[in-house]
């Protein structure tokens, strides 16, 4: 990966999916690269059966072979009917996230469970008829909602709509004891035309196949093109016409010395929110070491506000009172 495709990767909020359900399945490594270079955040993988879905592609032994010819996350996306049989071998395959259906007629949380245990993100897909409801009893399990809005199979087909509609809010409701790192998927019929609706919805991750891989389409600039539609989508959706933040911003929460800093900082992610210690332009003490600033995601600093502005005000006394004390010992 070179250090451009790195850049047009984190901008925006909106992550693209590349399916290589629609590459030349003849040549699978060539289809990774591709959507590699053309900027994609993730490759999906569309694992199929023949029998949970009447189609079959590939399995876990391919994925592993494409493993390596990417640094690109990988999303498997597996419309089997025994996912909890197979499950150890996509983890060792190097799936980054495993989503499997909640139609199947097997247990359902032990193989969600397995795959976090892995440290692997865990997703639940619904068919367009299954309703929201079906993930309630699995919720708190679940890194990733996958909302299909064509029926699972085929690439190709046409998007729908009212699924998305009558489903993505609830979905981001299921998701709320994840404050940080959540993702809802929209998976089928997502191009240039569906993409602005999809973000409008608040979706983190689209799923894009057919689309990409149009004979004679610069696909780098579809990416992108899709990305930025679903970002204004957003801005106009559920951001009430605020410009998105960029996933990867962070904001600073406060400045405060080092040993202070550190405590905050450990409150904090206690509750699964990533903080970045950083030695800023802060205040000198009498020391002679400036304070340290404490950033967040730009999309979780109202929360941490929320939570934690008790525990950094009475930080910033106590650091007030240290800085007292440090001076009247130079004396
Ligand atoms: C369908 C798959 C999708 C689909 C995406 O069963 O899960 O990932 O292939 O392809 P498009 O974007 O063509 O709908
Ligand atoms: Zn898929």
């Amino acid at each position: 990966m070179t250090s451009a495709d790195a850049t047009e990767r984190n901008k925006g909020r909106a992550r693209i999916a590349a399916s290589i359900l629609d590459a030349d399945l003849g040549n699978l490594a060539h289809a990774v690269r591709r959507v590699t270079v053309a900027g994609a955040d993730r490759v999906h993988l569309d694992v199929m059966d023949g029998h949970f879905v009447p189609n079959l592609t590939f399995g876990a032994k391919t994925i592993k072979a494409l493993r390596p010819r990417t640094q690109v996350p990988f999303d498997a996306h597996l419309m089997i009917s025994e996912p909890g049989r197979y499950i150890q071998e996509y983890l060792d395959a190097g799936c980054d996230s495993v989503t499997f259906h909640v139609e199947i007629e097997e247990a359902i949380s032990p193989t969600l469970k397995t795959i976090r245990a892995a440290g692997r993100a865990a997703g639940l897909a619904l068919k367009p008829d299954t309703p929201l409801t079906a993930l309630e009893p699995y919720a708190e399990l679940l890194d990733i909602i996958l909302i299909m809005t064509v029926e699972p199979g085929f690439g190709g087909q046409a998007f729908m709509r009212e699924v998305l509609e009558a489903k993505a809010a609830g979905a981001r409701d299921l998701l709320r004891h994840k404050l940080f790192g959540a993702e809802i998927h929209v998976d089928g019929g997502i191009n240039r035309e569906t993409a602005e609706s999809a973000g409008s919805h608040g979706v983190d991750v689209l799923v894009v196949g057919s689309a990409l891989f149009v004979r004679g389409r610069d696909m780098g600039r579809e990416v992108r093109l899709i990305r930025a539609l679903a970002d204004e989508g957003y801005q106009y959706g559920p951001n009430q016409g605020q410009p998105v933040v960029a996933s990867d911003r962070m904001a600073k929460v406060t400045s405060l010395p080092k040993h202070l800093a550190s405590r905050l900082m450990a409150e904090i992610e206690a509750t699964g929110i990533p903080v970045i210690m950083l030695r800023g332009d802060g205040q000198i003490n009498p020391d002679g070491v400036r304070d340290y600033e404490l950033m967040v995601p730009a999309s979780v600093e109202s929360h941490v506000v929320r939570a934690h502005g008790a525990s950094r005000d009475r930080l910033l006394a106590e650091a007030e009172a240290w800085r007292a004390e440090l001076l009247a010992g130079q004396g």
